[in-house]
């Protein structure tokens, strides 16, 4: 049964090449001191940089630069932002970059005006904001994680060895972002890659919970279709437009929570990647392709149909004549040939994983209770002995 639910997304969305165009208009509605917040310099080199800082001076800002917010941003990094921000008392946070940044930029927002330790209060406690919150907005440069659009901000504690994730609620989510898929031309091809599997994962684990047949599953399956298609496309040809657009507008849907409505969701394989990443810091969406195969390898016989329907729907297998288990393998065997063909990585060895750092990544790991299995710590080592 489709549950009940409230739904509101307040973001609001400039897309195509001539998004930037709407910085300009929303930027009147904000204070005069920005804080301008970027990565490791992508955006200099690209000339984004020169683009953004242009408007902003057009629109009479006072600019406050933050750089070198780093992939996987830290707790460390934060409480810098946080005495910046305080320093300069900022009026408006503008986030330039990928997932990364936007994530850094909302758990600033929800810092800045408050007295606790942040990495405690919402990466260990999960309290939620009481503090006045500084607007964010965002310029997005890379496409995967969907954080233009979400509450979701994700930090990490390399001393506790630990990457943890808020959902944060509307009031966090960005005020409005720029989506040019023309900004993404320039990501590598390991990090466009790493950002087309996120994407996936995180329909699939939206998709592998519960046994309902709801909206939410056909929307999934037409998104899991359009990336595949896309993804086939911009692996050829990565400066076609069509495609990297295409990607860019499925991965905001893939994770602005209008799927997850009204449905349970799984989540362990973003568990799984962010406790590796916890302990080696590599790349987000690899961290992902390394133990997805595993993982639903080891809760296939918990969710058969689901997995078989996936197979059909998503991976054109033709059931007829096979048992229901029979075609979910076959599925699975489907997205491994077009994982390799993506150039995914494929274990968690390739990322430098090592079977002494098992124990330590079980520990890290978040079990969560709404997929078709919840795993004990002894499956969780299975599943990630399975991925080496
Ligand atoms: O730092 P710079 O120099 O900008 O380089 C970045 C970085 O090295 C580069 N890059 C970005 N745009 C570029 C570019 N290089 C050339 N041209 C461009 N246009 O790409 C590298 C990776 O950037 P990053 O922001 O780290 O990637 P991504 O967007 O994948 O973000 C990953 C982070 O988001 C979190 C992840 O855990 C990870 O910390 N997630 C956030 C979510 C959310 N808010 O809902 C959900 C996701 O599941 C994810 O967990
Ligand atoms: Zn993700």
């Amino acid at each position: 049964m489709l549950g009940n639910f409230t739904y509101c997304n307040p973001t609001k969305l400039y897309f195509g090449n001539e998004a930037l165009e709407g910085l300009a208009v929303e930027l009147p509605k904000y204070g005069k001191k920005v804080l301008l917040v970027y990565g490791g310099g992508s955006i200099k080199k690209n000339g984004i940089y020169d683009s953004v800082v242009g408007i902003l001076k057009d629109g009479g800002k006072e600019i406050v630069e933050l750089a070198g917010v780093m992939p996987n941003p830290t707790s460390d990094k934060l409480n810098e932002g946080v005495r910046v921000a305080r320093e300069n008392k900022i009026d408006f946070i503008l986030a330039v970059g990928g997932g990364s940044v936007c994530d850094y930029c909302k758990a600033l927002s929800v810092s800045i005006n408050c007295d606790d330790d942040p990495w405690d209060k919402y990466f260990i406690r999960f309290d939620e904001p009481e503090c006045e919150i500084v607007p964010v907005g965002c310029v997005l440069t890379m496409v995967g994680t969907g954080s233009e659009m979400n509450g979701g901000s994700v930090i990490t504690n390399h001393e506790q060895k630990l990457k943890i994730g808020h959902v944060f609620g509307e009031e966090v989510f960005p005020k409005f972002a720029i989506l040019n898929p023309e900004f993404t031309l320039t990501i590598p091809k390991y990090q466009m890659v790493s950002g087309i599997f996120d994407i996936m994962s995180h329909i699939l684990e939206q998709y592998f919970s519960g046994c309902d047949d709801n909206t939410s599953d056909y929307i999934m399956e037409g998104l899991l279709r359009s990336l595949i298609v896309s993804a086939g496309v911009a692996i050829e040809n990565p400066y076609d437009y069509e495609a990297r657009s295409n990607i860019m507008w499925t991965a905001t849907w893939a994770l602005n929570t209008l799927v997850a409505k009204g449905k349970t969701t799984d989540w362990m394989v973003h568990m799984l990647g962010q406790a590796v990443a916890a302990h080696n810091d590599a790349t987000h969406g690899m961290t992902l392709s390394a133990v997805s195969l595993a993982y639903y390898r080891y809760i296939l016989p918990y969710g058969t149909a689901k997995f078989a329907r996936y197979a059909v729907n998503v991976w054109n297998v033709n059931p007829s004549g096979k048992s229901q288990t029979d075609v979910a393998q076959e599925g699975l065997a489907e997205m491994e040939k077009w994982m390799k063909k993506m150039g995914l990585a494929m274990s968690l060895s390739e990322l430098g994983v090592t079977e002494d750092m098992l124990d330590g990544i079980v520990e890290s790991t978040v079990i969560m209770d709404g997929g078709y299995k919840v795993l004990d710590k002894k499956e969780i080592k299975h599943v990630l002995k399975d991925s080496l």
